[in-house]
């Protein structure tokens, strides 16, 4: 079994984080001494996937725990169907790119999301028109009370718009061990977000849509391994019918997009660059010159200084718009 020694933790935001002790489980024995021992020492149990979603605190008390196994395998079967069995370990990129190189389709258009797979149902990944909750079939999971094994269909996994079970009831409850996505082997490509119908041919093969995506993403979102950020630092907000009509009277530009249940949803980014904080440099942090949803971190910040620029630009967006916005990134320690 690994250890369970301090180690600094690596986080695509770059934040400096010390981990008193430090498991990265290989087999599922593993994770459950790791879920005993934070038990019986009756310490905090933070649970980690590719902490590309996070912002830590400098010091993680307890036992600080990351699911490390990374196989995949798959079944085919005669109707077109593909399912695929990955690890939580695994990176959800090289999984995405694994299923485009063997030619299914369902995850192309996720191309290049950073974390792990274990994380990906945790927020209900989504990007250009796809979320994960369209290709999932189950998630398995240990609970951290008693290490008993479940499985959850994509019903109990009570997906919505960067949500779901799991950051709710179930938060800090489970470990997620696996995820099961039904893929296809016959073409289905969704093509209706932004530009990218027109960045593809007429009948692409799924490859084309994921270069696609993956030439998009790199445009406009800064490499983690380059710039430190955590993807988009605040979900689009929601809005009742009226409100966003009141908006859209005032400002007939705004993006925005009506959602099956009536409600609107607006574009954060738009929402901060009109505020005027695209480009803008704060201390160690910024706002990224092509996607203003993204702050970056250009060295030497700690968390504290992040999360008063990010309460400035809510602020400011408040008081501008009457439009709160939520952080997507979960605050650790
Ligand atoms: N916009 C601006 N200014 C900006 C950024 C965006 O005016 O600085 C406008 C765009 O012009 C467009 C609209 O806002 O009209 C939407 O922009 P974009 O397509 O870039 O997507 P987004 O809503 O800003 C969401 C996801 C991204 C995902 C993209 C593409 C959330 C919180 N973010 O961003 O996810 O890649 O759509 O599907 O839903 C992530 O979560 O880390 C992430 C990058």
């Amino acid at each position: 079994m690994a250890l369970a020694k301090a180690a600094t933790l690596d986080n695509t935001m770059g934040l400096p984080c010390r981990a008193e002790r430090f498991i990265a489980a290989t087999t599922h024995e593993e994770i459950r001494t790791a879920l005993v021992m934070a038990a019986d020492d009756a310490v905090p149990l933070n649970i980690v996937g590719g902490a590309s979603n996070l912002l830590l605190a400098p010091h993680l008390p307890g036992i600080t725990l990351q699911v490390a196994c990374d196989d995949w395998w798959w079944e085919e079967s005669d109707d077109q169907t593909v399912l695929v069995y990955a690890q939580a370990g695994l990176s959800w990129h090289a999984l995405a790119t694994a299923c485009v190189e063997r030619g299914w389709w369902g995850i192309e258009n996720l191309a290049l999301i950073p974390g792990h797979v274990g994380a990906a149902p945790i927020q209900n990944i989504g990007a250009y028109g796809v979320e994960l909750a369209d290709v999932l079939e189950a998630v398995h999971v240990m609970h951290c009370d008693d290490g008993r094994e479940a499985v959850f269909t994509r019903d109990d996994c009570e997906f919505a718009y960067r949500d779901s079970i799991f950051k709710r009831a179930l938060a800090g409850r489970v470990v997620v061990t696996q995820v099961v996505l039904r893929l296809s082997r016959s073409p289905s490509p969704r093509l209706g977000y932004g530009d990218l119908a027109q960045r593809v041919s007429v009948h692409p093969e799924v490859r084309e849509i994921f270069d696609a995506v993956c030439a998009v993403r790199r445009e406009k979102l800064p490499d983690p391994a380059v710039l430190g950020n955590a993807g988009s630092f605040f979900t689009n907000p929601v809005l009742e019918a009226t409100q966003a009509e009141r908006l859209l009277q005032e400002y007939p530009v705004m993006p925005h997009f009506q959602q099956p249940n009536g409600s609107v949803k607006l574009a954060a980014g738009w929402l901060i660059e009109r505020c005027g904080f695209k480009g803008t440099r704060w201390g160690a942090f910024g706002v990224h010159e092509r996607q203003a949803l993204v702050l970056v971190h250009l060295g030497g910040g700690d968390r504290q200084e992040l999360l008063a620029l990010a309460d400035h630009i809510r602020d400011t967006v408040y008081q501008t718009f009457g439009v709160a916005l939520e952080r997507e990134p979960r605050l650790m320690g």
